[in-house]
């Protein structure tokens, strides 16, 4: 069995952040974030959890695949920002979709989360286990960033969106490799410190600001080009096909310049990779899934093309897929 992609959908939440709002709040300006980052505005989630968001983001999937959501027999969610530490945002997003016939579970994996979420529902369908999968990315990162801190605070953004995985005989569409790399040698790079159980809620870790992300930007950045042209390199040889046969580069949506490094390192045409940083920021574990449906919904990415995706995310985690779509 093959995990056929059937639908995408998303949702993102109403209130846009722009560069210039940012200039008000942080010691920084449109110029500097635009320049490097390549983004203009990001979404906030104000009333809505990650689960909102999600639900939403299933509910214009299922719109799309014309299916119910009774019909659904996984669903797998990916985020670092859970609507609660128990139980899995997942439940909550089953129950708002009334998923009933479903079992639902959380992936953490930052911002290869969405990648690490399909190669999950992968392994269910081609094991027989399940036929069908809703995986979706779901990020509210606005509620644990630092909003005094101008090294983070403009990168990020919030949003939600997926895909409906299918199973299929024919092993030359949907899925045809995926591969995942971590290095727990580096998880200094990027961490939201508290709370858990190393360090549980406390005033002390409101007061120093632990429940915010902290990030080695710079660091992270030097090591993302490498180990995405290299694990992308990794999932094509499996198929036994080259960068030359990739109708389009779908790269987790950190840094514009992250992609642009990557497209050059392979030598891959800047114009069949899927840029939307732009109008999203950095949604973390939503950012390929945004992209994917931005450009199903474009006219971009049509059925049986090759499409490349690859993340980067904390700290570290990397990988690659290779879809036939
Ligand atoms: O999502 C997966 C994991 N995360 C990533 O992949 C993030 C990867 N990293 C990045 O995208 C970039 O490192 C950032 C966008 C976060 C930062 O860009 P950078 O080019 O690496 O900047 P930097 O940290 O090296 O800082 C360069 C300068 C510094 O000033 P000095 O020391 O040269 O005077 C910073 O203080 O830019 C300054 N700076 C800013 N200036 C204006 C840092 N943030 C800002 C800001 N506005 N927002």
């Amino acid at each position: 069995m093959n995990a056929k992609v059937i639908a995408t959908g998303a949702y993102l939440p109403k209130k846009i952040l722009t560069n210039f709002d940012l200039e008000k709040m942080v010691d920084t300006s449109d110029e500097w974030i635009t320049q490097r980052t390549g983004i203009h505005i990001r979404h906030i989630a104000e009333d809505e959890s990650a689960s909102d968001l999600a639900a939403k983001a299933a509910f214009d999937i299922l719109d799309n695949a014309d299916v119910s959501a009774s019909e659904i027999e996984l669903i797998v969610l990916a985020t670092v920002t859970p609507d609660m530490p128990l139980p899995a945002t997942a439940l909550f997003v089953q129950e708002k979709i009334g998923a009933r016939n479903a079992f639902a579970f959380d992936i953490n994996a930052a911002c290869s989360g969405f990648m690490y979420a399909l190669s999950v529902a992968n392994a269910y369908i081609k094991a027989g286990m399940v036929k069908n999968a809703l995986v979706i990315g779901s990020e509210t990162l606005s509620k644990i960033t630092d909003w005094t801190d101008r090294s983070t605070c403009v990168i990020f953004g919030d949003g939600a969106a997926g895909i409906l995985l299918k199973a299929t005989e024919n092993e030359d569409e949907g899925i045809l490799s995926m591969v995942l790399h971590s290095d727990g040698g580096y998880t200094d790079l990027m961490r939201v410190p508290a709370p858990g159980s190393r360090q549980p809620c406390s005033v002390e870790a409101i007061e120093n600001r632990d429940i915010y992300i902290k990030m080695k930007g710079n660091e992270t950045f030097k090591m993302a080009v490498r180990s995405i042209a290299s694990v992308s390199k990794e999932a094509l040889d499996l198929v036994g096909l080259g960068f030359s046969d990739v109708d389009w580069m779908v790269c987790h949506q950190a840094n514009r310049r992250i992609i642009e490094g990557v497209a050059k390192r392979v030598d891959l045409d800047l114009d069949r990779a899927i840029i939307t940083i732009d109008r999203h920021a950095n949604t973390a574990a939503a950012s390929i899934p945004l992209a994917l449906d931005w450009a199903v919904k474009n006219g971009k990415i049509k059925e049986g093309d090759i499409v490349l995706l690859n993340s980067f995310g904390a700290s570290l985690t990397w990988s690659a897929g290779v879809v036939r779509w």
